[in-house]
């Protein structure tokens, strides 16, 4: 186990440390939550790094990562714990043929029939220090989830009616993460320290593809950073994120393509467009007029 950084820099230094470039704003937010205790609520865009974040920090921290998915539907028993219902059925039938009915019905609904999900597992101490709680995609639940949630993680408890209360003996370091396909309630968002993770600028963004994919040449990288960058500014259904500009760079160094052409952009376009609208849209002059003002925006730092 790592202590917890000391400072903002040293949180920045600590996540580069995992390849994960945060930025100043991103840095303080995580460093002030990990400092106060406080969950992190990130929002943004697609393929930004929202999920990657509580993978660096928990590989950094040398905590174990417990990810609870949010989807539609989600509901206590996938989230918090279950009971082994096929496990009790048997030991039901085995007392029955021997007979041994004693405490049947506390040892049915004890410790060894419960199956714990990830968030009564974040309240169980871990030997490596508390666990990273990510809660990823949480926009995907209904709201009496959200309320649900919003209880767990004030109290870091949960009570389990034929066993009791389970709380954390030191709470488990929460990320949250939304793709803002609706608003999460105020009231769990207040819980929360906010991030707005947005689409990084060049600069960042050519270091993040550096840390990724070191393979790619300087001039590549710049170039395929610089055409994304340039292609967020159009009018697209779905726009490419960080996860896209490292796909397409390592589908290019795939193809050992050195620089890019409007035929080499045509060729790959999927690694960064998932929507056939969005790719008729740069179909015959518009990728290569997307190209030169890429390329005519490096231009300055080229001479
Ligand atoms: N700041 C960053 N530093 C390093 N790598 C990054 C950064 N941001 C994004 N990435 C890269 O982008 C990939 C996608 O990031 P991630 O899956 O975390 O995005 P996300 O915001 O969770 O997307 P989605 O909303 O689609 O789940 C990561 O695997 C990582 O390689
Ligand atoms: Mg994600």
């Amino acid at each position: 186990m790592t202590d917890l950084p000391q400072s903002i820099d040293a949180t920045q230094s600590m996540l580069a440390g995992q390849s994960y470039l945060a930025d100043r704003a991103l840095s303080t937010v995580l460093f002030l939550a990990l400092k106060l205790g406080r969950p992190i609520f990130l929002e943004g865009e697609p393929g930004t790094g929202k999920t990657e974040i509580a993978k660096a920090l928990a590989t950094a921290l040398g905590r174990r990562l417990i990810r609870l998915q949010c989807y539609e539907g989600l509901d206590a028993a996938s989230a918090v714990y279950e009971w082994n219902f096929a496990a009790q059925m048997l030991a039901i039938r085995s007392a029955e043929v021997t007979g041994d009915k004693t405490d049947l019905q506390s040892r049915l609904f004890g410790p060894d029939y419960l199956i714990e999900r990830p968030l009564l597992d974040a309240l169980r101490p871990q030997p490596g220090g508390a666990p990273v709680l990510l809660i990823d995609e949480i926009d995907r639940t209904d709201e009496p989830f959200e309320a649900f949630l919003l209880e767990a993680l004030s109290e870091y408890q949960v009570t389990i009616p034929e066993l009791g209360t389970v709380q954390a003996a030191t709470p488990p370091i929460v990320i949250l993460t939304s793709n803002r396909t609706r608003e999460v309630h105020d009231a769990l968002k207040r819980r929360c320290l906010y991030h707005w993770v947005d689409y990084p600028a060049f600069d960042r963004e050519r270091d993040i593809l550096h840390a990724r994919a070191p393979e790619a040449s300087d001039t590549l990288s710049r170039e395929v950073v610089a055409f994304v960058q340039r292609l967020r500014s159009e009018d697209l259904f779905k726009k490419p994120g960080v996860a896209e500009t490292i796909d397409w760079a390592k589908c290019l160094l795939a193809l050992d393509v050195i620089e890019l052409s409007p035929e080499v952009i045509a060729d790959t376009l999927g690694a960064i467009l998932k929507y056939q609208d969005d790719i008729a849209r740069l179909q015959g002059s518009e990728a290569k007029k997307i190209l030169d003002e890429a390329r005519q925006s490096l231009a300055p730092a080229n001479a």
